[in-house]
């Protein structure tokens, strides 16, 4: 078993880099299937999601030529297969973009259920929703999703609730579609709009991403294409949020400053210092000490629902009571038992935490349920007096490229660990 060992109390100082989005790259991976020819994608990050994504393309008969620690060449010439191998399909939540990659590219695809973090009920009726709108046929038996269908045909969906997934699974379905695709009430992260630039540059016409409504008209062919992946918006603010808890001053740098101002809203009304450059971000927190701040997650532009964990963290430790609100995900408090583990004074009241601040936190052994979950427990490691262990790190890793080493960068005393695995022991 791995874990995170840290040793707390140690503010952040210096320089990092981000890397590119994994959010964004989840969702281009998938889409290279679309261009029927050899993609060169930079700016990729040491993800394990990554690597998930690699081993299903080749499952499926792709080339995927890793270049360096941040460029690939995926080719899809010659995918043999419209079916995405099961264990590897569990394993992250993206799996699901195959859906509207293949039936674009194919006319149909099956995919098992997908995995990703445990939120609440991760319902996909909106992605079958536009599909069947589009002229799919749409199963699902045995826990496996399959799409059919003769011709795609374009049509106007309006969404029912804002949806990362729908907007961008659909969108990759209706860029091959005849005609033209509208697509309303949709999602507007930076994430869509890379995709949608991605897209456009392998032929596809998307227009309007980053608004609420999205117009595709159809294209019969597309090709590869060279494309270089966003900042991650979430790592930026997760470093941003570290920066202002440890009472430290980082400058964060290959940033998108625009994604980040909610984050810096709310970093600011804290009392944290917060700058912005062309392409960076510098933030400081030395100041006495941080205040409360209350919070609600929604939809891009509004507080990112995936920076909540280490928000909430750092109002652990702010002068007076924080209300944070999950206007996203029903389930999204799970490490809130983890961080009063550490001395938080935090409590849950359904999609509410009222955060009530401590004067500190102390070191203990933690477990990560989920990615960015794991991400705040990190922070309330390094904020916390003594050691600080995390377990269920793979969680960590599907998001973070190279955490340790990031942190260690900025001044962080934290390693990764392995232990022998309690069975293996037993059987010796
Ligand atoms: N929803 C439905 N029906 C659907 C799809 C979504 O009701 O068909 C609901 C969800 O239950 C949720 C809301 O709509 O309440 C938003 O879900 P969305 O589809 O936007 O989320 P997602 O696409 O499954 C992506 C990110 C998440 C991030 C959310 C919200 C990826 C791979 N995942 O998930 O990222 O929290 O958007 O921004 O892009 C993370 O990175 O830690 C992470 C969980």
């Amino acid at each position: 078993m791995d874990k995170f060992v840290i040793k707390g109390k140690a503010p952040l100082r210096g320089e990092v880099t981000v890397s590119g989005a994994k959010n964004a790259v989840v969702a281009i991976i998938p889409a290279t299937i679309l261009a029927g020819g050899p993609c060169l994608l930079d700016n990729i990050p040491d993800i394990s999601d990554v690597g998930y994504l690699f081993e299903i393309l080749s499952a499926m008969g792709a080339k995927v030529k890793v270049l360096s620690a941040t460029s690939v060449m995926i080719d899809t010439t010659n995918i043999t297969c419209t079916n995405v191998p099961d264990d590897l399909a569990r394993q992250l939540r993206a799996s699901y973009y195959f859906h509207g990659a293949l039936l674009g590219r194919c006319g149909r695809s099956g995919v098992v259920m997908p995995g990703g973090c445990d939120l609440g009920v991760r319902p996909i009726d909106q992605h079958i929703k536009g599909f069947e709108a589009l002229g799919a046929t749409v199963n699902i038996e045995h826990g496996t999703v399959s799409t059919e269908a003769t011709r795609l045909m374009g049509n106007h969906i309006f969404f029912d609730v804002v949806s990362v997934g729908a907007t961008i699974n659909v969108m990759l379905a209706a860029v091959r579609a005849k005609g033209l695709t509208i697509l309303e009430n949709v999602a507007k992260e930076p994430h869509i709009v890379d995709l949608a630039n991605f897209l456009n540059s392998m032929g596809a016409d998307i227009r309007g991403a980053g608004t609420d409504v999205i117009k595709i008209h159809g294209v019969d062919i597309m090709h590869g294409t060279n494309y270089s992946i966003i900042p991650d918006q979430i790592e930026a603010g997760t470093y941003m949020v570290a920066a202002a808890a440890t009472h430290g001053n980082v400058l964060i740098r290959g940033v998108i400053p625009k994604h980040l101002e909610a984050i810096t809203e709310k970093l600011v009304k804290a009392g944290a210092s917060v700058v912005e450059y062309d392409d960076a971000i510098r933030v400081s927190g030395e100041c006495d000490e941080l205040s409360s701040v209350n919070v609600k997650t929604m939809p891009y532009p509004g507080f990112p629902t995936d920076m909540q964990p280490q928000i909430t963290t750092l109002l652990s430790v702010a002068k007076g009571t924080s209300i944070v609100t999950e206007g996203v995900w029903d389930n999204r408090f799970k490490y809130i038992s983890e961080l009063a583990r550490m001395g938080a004074n935090i409590a849950v009241d359904g999609k509410v935490a009222v955060v009530q601040g401590v004067s500190s936190l102390m070191g203990a052994e933690v477990k990560a349920s989920d990615l960015r979950a794991g991400a705040a427990l990190v922070i309330a490691g390094l904020i916390a007096e003594g050691t600080t262990e995390i377990s269920e790190i793979h969680h960590i890793e599907r998001g973070y490229a190279d955490l340790v080493g990031k942190l260690r960068g900025l001044g962080a005393d934290i390693t990764r660990k392995s232990y022998p695995d309690m069975a293996m022991n037993i059987t010796a």
